[in-house]
């Protein structure tokens, strides 16, 4: 199924694309070299260890944090600080909004279709309307006229979701969001995604550390530590054993099996010279 989700979107217009990009975080080199496209419809996860610059890349696609080097072009623009074209993020504090925040599900989700253009009239018709089918999309219509401080942090997330529908955004970044949620709650995210990138054309970026629900997800994983060390379907994400080597980590008990012969075999060769000196 992955592979014809591949097909059907090879021939897509990019909605990202990453040429040669480095950046530096206090000093330290935090990303380098990354090269990175993805096409509309595309479901992509970016997944690695803690502090493999996960965000910062994510951080860096939105314009937030300054490039050493490359480019990044979104929609086939290159990208600026505070230009979000149709991106929207859905950012790890997205399920933790400090509780004196008051506001309904359904305020939030129009707060989405807020613009310049409508600032003094946001509720039209046709804007009701798409707040409405957001909310549902999400599975929140029970809960709209809830304060978000009573949600649990995975419908939290889903109104957040919500929001970026109602604003019609085609790019949904999402950074870390199955991080505090219960196991049905992140069921019930990732199905979402998987329904919005095939029934409504969305293109999904997802940055996570659970390289499992990943492979139980996206059509395309990326595998980020300071570069890209694989990028492919998900069905050829390579083994854990080719990981450790793309990563360049070797087996300490492989390590340490050679070090146990190395020291065996010492040990037999001090017992035959020392039988040979005595037959000397
Ligand atoms: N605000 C910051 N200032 C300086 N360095 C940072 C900052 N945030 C993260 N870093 C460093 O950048 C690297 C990548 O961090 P990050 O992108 O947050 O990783 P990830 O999201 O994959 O866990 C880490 O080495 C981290 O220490
Ligand atoms: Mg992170």
């Amino acid at each position: 199924m992955q592979s014809i989700q591949a097909e059907k979107t090879s021939s897509n217009p990019y909605v990202l694309k990453i040429e040669n990009l480095s950046v530096v975080r206090s000093g330290k080199l935090v990303l380098d070299d990354i090269n990175l496209t993805i096409r509309r419809g595309e479901f992509v996860a970016i997944i690695g260890p803690n502090g493999s610059g996960k965000s910062t890349l994510l951080l860096t696609i939105l314009g937030e944090l300054k490039k050493k080097t490359g480019k990044i072009e979104i929609d086939a623009k290159p990208t600026s600080r505070g230009y979000f074209g149709n991106i929207a993020w859905v950012s790890q504090a997205a399920s933790n909004l400090p509780d004196h925040i008051r506001i309904t599900v359904q305020e939030l989700v129009q707060l989405g279709t807020l613009n310049p253009a409508n600032l003094f009239f946001p509720y039209s018709k046709k804007n009701r309307m798409s707040v409405e089918k957001a909310i549902e999309m999400v599975g929140l219509k029970e809960v709209q006229h809830t304060d978000i401080s009573r949600l649990s942090g995975g419908q939290r997330q889903r109104a957040v979701i919500a929001r970026a529908l109602a604003a019609e955004s085609e790019f949904i970044l999402l950074d870390e969001p199955l991080v505090g949620i219960d196991r049905d709650a992140r069921n019930q995210l990732l199905k979402l995604l998987d329904q919005l990138c095939h029934d409504a054309g969305k293109t999904i970026l997802l940055v996570s550390h659970d390289l499992t629900a990943m492979q139980q997800t996206a059509h395309r994983l990326v595998y980020l530590e300071e570069t890209i060390r694989f990028d492919g379907q998900t069905e050829d994400f390579p083994n854990l054993e080719t990981l450790a080597s793309l990563r360049g980590i070797r087996n300490v008990h492989v390590q340490e099996h050679v070090e146990n012969i190395q020291t065996e075999f010492d040990h037999d060769l001090e017992k035959c010279k020392t039988n040979d000196s005595r037959e000397d």
